[in-house]
């Protein structure tokens, strides 16, 4: 393994480069892995599905550019922001024949791209990676910012409501911390919080595969009823 340079990996939460070899091959190969990719894809198409084309769009720690694909094949002009070039590099062969895809080293509390730059700003599983709850709420501050006035940010948390508590080491919050965080800024208001795996993630990789479906089905019911205590929860912000 060649050995990183200082430069590649530029906080202490960004993925290594055996990371961004396995990522995609160990979360999303199996048939529990693509439900959950699913899941997660279904809750971004909801958004996306409203833009104007093209659109520009930032996705906050694009890992290695699973949803840019998706959202480069529609015509967007898709920034992926990483603090991890090796997941950078992923993302880059994952979007090379689309003209429209920029790749930018940085972290999420300090994006470095001006105010009100992009239609809409995403971010799906990194709220729970980074250092602290500190640090997440410094990352939506700046996921505000720079969405422009009357464009969308969509927002994955891992849910400290959930049903499901058990103990767990990344940064977890609640629908009602966010409330709190976003009362301070009148320019924004949450429009919806929907939610996925209110029986959590472990559950289900505990069912069979022959199970899945109806697994799925019971699950996706429950989150339609009552998406702040599912696992994981998607908050659409409006400013
Ligand atoms: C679980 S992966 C998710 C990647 C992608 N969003 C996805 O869902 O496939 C978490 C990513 O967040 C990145 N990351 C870690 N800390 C970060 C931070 N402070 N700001 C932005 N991205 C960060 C990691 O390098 C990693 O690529």
């Amino acid at each position: 393994m060649q050995e990183p340079n200082p430069e590649s990996k530029t906080i202490a939460t960004a993925y290594g480069e055996k990371a961004s070899y396995e990522y995609d091959k160990r979360r999303f190969s199996t048939p529990h892995g693509k439900l959950f990719n699913q899941l997660e894809m279904e809750q971004l198409s909801r958004v996306a599905r409203d833009l104007a084309h093209p659109s520009r769009i930032l996705e906050v720690g694009c890992g290695t550019g699973r949803f840019m694909r998706s959202l480069c094949s529609k015509g967007h002009k898709v920034y992926g922001l990483e603090p991890s070039v090796f997941m950078l590099d992923k993302a880059r062969e994952k979007t090379l024949q689309f003209e429209y895809a920029y790749y930018v080293l940085g972290e999420g509390k300090a994006l470095p791209f001006p105010n009100d730059a992009f239609d809409l700003v995403y971010s799906i599983r990194v709220i729970n990676q980074v250092a602290s709850l500190d640090y997440a709420f410094e990352m939506i501050k700046e996921m505000v910012r720079v969405c422009r006035s009357r464009g969308c940010i969509l927002l994955e948390f891992c849910n400290s409501r959930g049903i499901r508590r058990r103990k767990y080491r990344g940064v977890r919050m609640s629908v009602g911390d966010l409330e709190a965080l976003l009362n301070c800024d009148p320019s924004v208001c949450i429009e919806s919080v929907t939610g996925i795996l209110f029986l959590s993630q472990t559950v289900m990789n505990m069912v069979p595969v022959y199970g899945l479906s109806l697994f799925e089905r019971v699950d996706r019911k429950l989150a339609g009823c009552l998406p702040q205590l599912c696992s994981r929860c998607y908050a659409v912000i409006r400013k």
